[in-house]
């Protein structure tokens, strides 16, 4: 079968406001982004996933659109971005806008008019209910972003109602039982396909459908949940009635021609992903799930990669696609979180880079992950910016943590981590901007930056270069069967992937000692020619030994 144009792709978010900035107010805007396509180019990606770049109070970020027919003002406006538009298409780069359906900015126009009165025309744009006898809440829903008394309901006094907002009090939730939103939305993203942009990220997109009436969750509290608000997923993520509303989207829109549309899935799991990605149910095209990688927890080992992508490689046998990735604006740095900050930083950021590209599915790099930017730790509170962050650290210090435990706590897990501005080089706020950057940047730009990683021939840059290269030249790595080997080992991971033509065999030791390597018949006896590795100075030969910390090679087999 003829593959879609995204099926081959190499994704690469680029976070507008932390990327290049061209006029020295301190963000990142869209001439800085024209400025550095020619070096996206010459890593080799074939598709931008901007991260909401319309106009917006920024109380998330851009996440809370107060228009979505317009481009920021602070990062350019319809003609820039038309102008990075057709750079891009000319240079091979496909460009796709993250899209915001599940709630707007309360500065939108259409939550101005909603607020006023209750037979304004906008009124049900939004979910507004009336306060409880006691002028309490409709009910114990808590909001993801902790802010206010912690509920998801916000009491408006203009409209003597409550509103909800499963994010931050400015964000509130759009009604997608309202068929004027709906048809109004459609004609939004029809507007931006005429446009010429190739798809949409969509924003939490399991969270549209609202369980019905409303009920108390009946689950109990968290630690950082307030005032007996409770953050209960189940209440609007994959709610039954999502797909209806997936449906319509393809029909109105999505489903045009050369569209791609990959869905943030929250809720969504290896076990449900077809009910959303299967091509026959013509609603999303793809995926990107939380099962590897989640800020809040833990670190991956080999066992968990290797049960994860099993598991996601029977959902693409049935053609089903997701994005492997292990970070975002939303997480934390992957070397940091998932490999080895200190003498293995570089391996191991290969090593991860080399996993998350010959896995099947389509690979989506964040911004400075290809240099091996690292979290970073400010000293105060003041420093953070995400609303994950800092509400949080209010709760923690209301229930009785110190200021310097509750910071410990909450910064580890920051969003800011992966937010500090892109490390262009070793001068002053490392090359993103001559004004005050928005956000401090990580202090290790000297040590950590493009400039440097281009200089190098062994960089980090320069491995990604080869990793891309290697989905445009090998069919492979786009389409090849995924099998395991040495499943029980605790380091080490083996795989390979064949396609009629060819078979490549990755094999990664994913963790900080060296590994034995003990290679089952049937690979040791096939000849094999080393193509990538990020430890040059072993044997390039195919063979049982001890592997290096954090080692990693694709071999192509001959049988
Ligand atoms: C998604 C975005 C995140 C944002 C949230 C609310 O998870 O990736 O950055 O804060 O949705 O829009």
């Amino acid at each position: 079968m003829e593959r879609k144009w995204w099926q081959e792709a190499v994704g690469y978010e680029i976070y507008c406001k932390s990327f290049c900035d061209s006029d020295g107010d301190g963000l990142g805007d869209l001439r800085g982004v024209i400025s550095k396509l020619p070096v996206l180019k010459e890593l080799g990606i074939t598709c931008i996933w901007f991260a909401p770049i319309y106009a917006s109070p920024q109380a998330d970020n851009g996440y809370d659109v107060a228009d979505y027919e317009s481009i920021e003002p602070a990062y350019g406006d319809l003609t820039v971005f038309k102008e990075l538009l057709d750079t891009a298409h000319s240079m091979g780069i496909r460009v796709i806008m993250d899209m915001v359906l599940n709630h707007s900015s309360d500065e939108h126009r259409w939550f101005r008019e909603s607020r006023k009165s209750k037979d304004n025309p906008y009124r049900n744009y939004y979910i507004w209910q009336p306060p409880k006898a006691d002028g309490s809440e409709p009910n114990n829903w808590g909001g993801y972003f902790n802010e206010g008394n912690g509920s998801a309901w916000q009491y408006d006094e203009m409209a003597g109602e409550y509103y909800l907002h499963q994010y931050g009090i400015k964000m509130p939730d759009l009604n997608w039982e309202y068929r004027p939103l709906r048809e109004d939305i459609y004609k939004m993203l029809n507007f931006w396909l005429d446009f010429g942009v190739d798809g949409f990220r969509l924003d939490v997109i399991s969270r549209l459908k609202k369980m019905p009436g409303f009920p108390d969750s009946k689950k109990e509290p968290a630690k950082t949940d307030r005032n007996g608000f409770v953050i209960d997923r189940s209440m609007c993520t994959d709610v039954e009635g999502i797909h209806d509303i997936l449906r319509e989207l393809n029909e109105r829109a999505f489903g045009r021609e050369d569209c791609m549309t990959m869905g943030e899935g929250a809720g969504i799991t290896s076990a449900n992903a077809l009910n959303y990605i299967a091509p026959e149910r013509k609603e999303l095209d793809c995926v990107y799930h939380f099962e590897l990688a989640s800020r809040t927890r833990p670190a991956i080992c080999a066992a968990d990669f290797r049960s994860v992508q099993k598991r996601w490689a029977e959902v693409w046998k049935k053609g089903g696609w997701s994005i492997q990735y292990l970070s975002n604006h939303d997480s934390r740095r992957q070397v940091s979180h998932h490999g080895e900050d200190g003498i293995y930083r570089t391996r191991s950021a290969k090593l991860l880079a080399t996993l998350l590209h010959t896995s099947p599915g389509i690979p989506f790099i964040y911004q400075g992950e290809e240099i091996g930017m690292v979290d970073v730790r400010f000293d105060s509170i003041e420093d953070y910016n995400c609303c994950y962050t800092v509400g949080p650290y209010r709760a923690l210090v209301e229930n009785g943590y110190s200021p310097e435990d509750a910071l410990a706590e909450v910064a580890v897990k920051s969003r800011d981590n992966a937010r500090t501005p892109y490390q262009w080089d070793d001068s002053e706020n490392a090359g993103f901007t001559k004004g005050k950057p928005w956000l401090k940047v990580n202090p290790r730009y000297r040590e950590i930056n493009l400039k440097k990683d281009l200089a190098a021939p062994d960089s980090i840059f320069r491995y990604y270069q080869k990793l891309i290269a290697l989905r445009h030249l090998h069919p492979a790595v786009v389409e090849g069967e995924l099998s395991f080997y040495l499943e029980d080992h605790p380091q080490i991971l083996c795989y390979t992937r064949s396609c009629e033509a060819e078979t490549l065999l990755v094999i990664a030791n994913f963790g900080p000692t060296e590994a034995e390597l003990s290679l089952p018949e049937k690979l040791s006896s096939c000849r094999a020619e080393r193509i990538l590795t990020n430890c040059p100075e072993t044997a390039p030969n195919l063979e049982s030994r001890t592997l290096l910390p954090w080692e990693a090679a694709v071999y192509r087999l001959e049988a």
